[in-house]
């Protein structure tokens, strides 16, 4: 199998280790706009002078599979580029800047019948499976609310604003747990730095079934720990999952889930909570790289297997992008803004944050 990676920048360079881990350098090309870090990966892996390049298309038509990790304003034209060459695509989160762009490339799945899977790589932590699986089998009872932090002190991306970067994982993510898509989402971000795109963000969302969630993003507030991606940064990556019989507290950065069997009573005309096991199964830890084979692993798979992947094109794709202008119609009206499957569509995410609020 011919496989095309393109882009080698902060987590590419994951992508690369992971194709390594999967023993997949011989049958690799790596494309970066950048000498230096062509040289690094070929001194590094053993990768062939005629195996690398600073332009993608030589290698294009060729490849039997592209992995997409480009900045997120070049993924639509790349994505669009490979699947109508007849290439399965994997690209990095987010899939799209706009709805229209997604649709264009769920279009394009269907039609040439391609394989395209988005890099949502904590859908397969084992945390998150874990955590999918006690829902799934009913251990939470009914869910009642999500919440996440995805933040610290870190590098402003220049691609898209926090949420797009940060949030829209733990988004992807309770859409995942919960099986369904918020229909309804008020959201506050602020741009601090004056960048035209946000640095702090927090993301109310409602359900169909009622569940609620939030997810607070930003590179402004302090994280607890040092990041395993991102060097010389800060982070905190947590979600809380609750049910009305228990509710589970989870830590991505230091592999710490924590179950607490509470519910609430009326106790002599008092809501009181009433404790039960308190518990910390212990999961199996994984790395970045690890966890980006592990998706990778999943799109060859599908790719071998000719099925739509998990998330398809469609969770992954235009239902996100659809949450993420609403997001940004949010919290530029400062009222809630619904999701509809006619949701008004933005050609540009700028018409949509430019007048958003700024806060210094
Ligand atoms: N899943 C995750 O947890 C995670 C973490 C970090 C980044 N990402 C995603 O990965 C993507 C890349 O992020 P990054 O941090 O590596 O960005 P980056 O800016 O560090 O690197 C991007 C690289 O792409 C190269 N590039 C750009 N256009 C190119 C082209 N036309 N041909 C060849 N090379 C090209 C650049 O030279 C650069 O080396 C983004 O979409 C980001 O959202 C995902």
């Amino acid at each position: 199998m011919n496989i095309l990676q393109i882009g080698l920048g902060g987590f590419g360079k994951n992508h690369l280790r992971a194709w390594a881990q999967m023993g997949k350098i011989r049958d690799l090309r790596v494309v970066d706009l950048s000498e230096d870090r062509l040289g690094e990966a070929r001194h590094l892996f053993g990768i062939a002078a005629d195996r690398v390049g600073r332009e993608y298309r030589p290698f294009l038509k060729d490849a039997d599979v592209v992995d997409i990790v480009t900045p997120s304003d070049s993924h639509a034209a790349l994505c669009e580029e490979a699947l109508r060459l007849g290439k399965d695509v994997f690209v990095e989160k987010p899939m799209t800047m706009t709805s229209r762009e997604a649709e264009r490339l769920a279009a394009e799945v269907e039609r040439s019948r391609r394989i395209l899977q988005v890099g949502y790589y904590y859908r397969f932590h084992p945390i998150a499976q874990y955590v999918r699986e006690q829902i799934r089998r009913g251990e939470l009872g009914a869910i009642r609310c999500l919440s996440g932090r995805f933040m610290g002190f870190k590098r402003a991306r220049t691609d898209v604003g926090v949420t797009h970067t940060d949030g829209i994982h733990f988004i992807d993510l309770f859409n995942a747990l919960i099986g369904e898509s918020p229909r309804e989402v008020y959201a506050l971000i602020r741009d601090h730095f004056g960048r035209g795109m946000e640095d702090f963000s927090i993301v109310l969302m409602q359900y169909p079934s009622g569940i609620v969630a939030q997810v607070e993003s930003g590179y402004i507030q302090p994280g607890n720990w040092v990041d395993r991606v991102v060097p010389n940064a800060m982070t905190t990556k947590e979600i809380t999952v609750v049910g009305d019989r228990k509710t589970i507290r989870a830590d991505f950065e230091i592999d710490k889930v924590e179950q607490f069997e509470v519910r609430h009573e009326l106790q002599n005309g008092i809501w009181a909570p009433v404790h039960g096991l308190c518990t910390s199964p212990r999961l199996r830890s994984v790395t970045p790289v690890e966890l980006v084979a592990l998706e990778l692993e999943a799109f060859l798979k599908s790719v071998a297997d000719r099925t739509s992947p998990d998330p398809n094109v469609v969770e992954s794709g235009t239902k996100l992008a659809n949450v993420m202008e609403a997001v940004y119609r949010s919290a530029k009206s400062g009222q809630a803004a619904a999701i509809q499957s006619a949701d008004v569509q933005a050609s540009s995410l700028a018409s949509l944050i430019e007048a958003a609020p700024v806060g210094r």
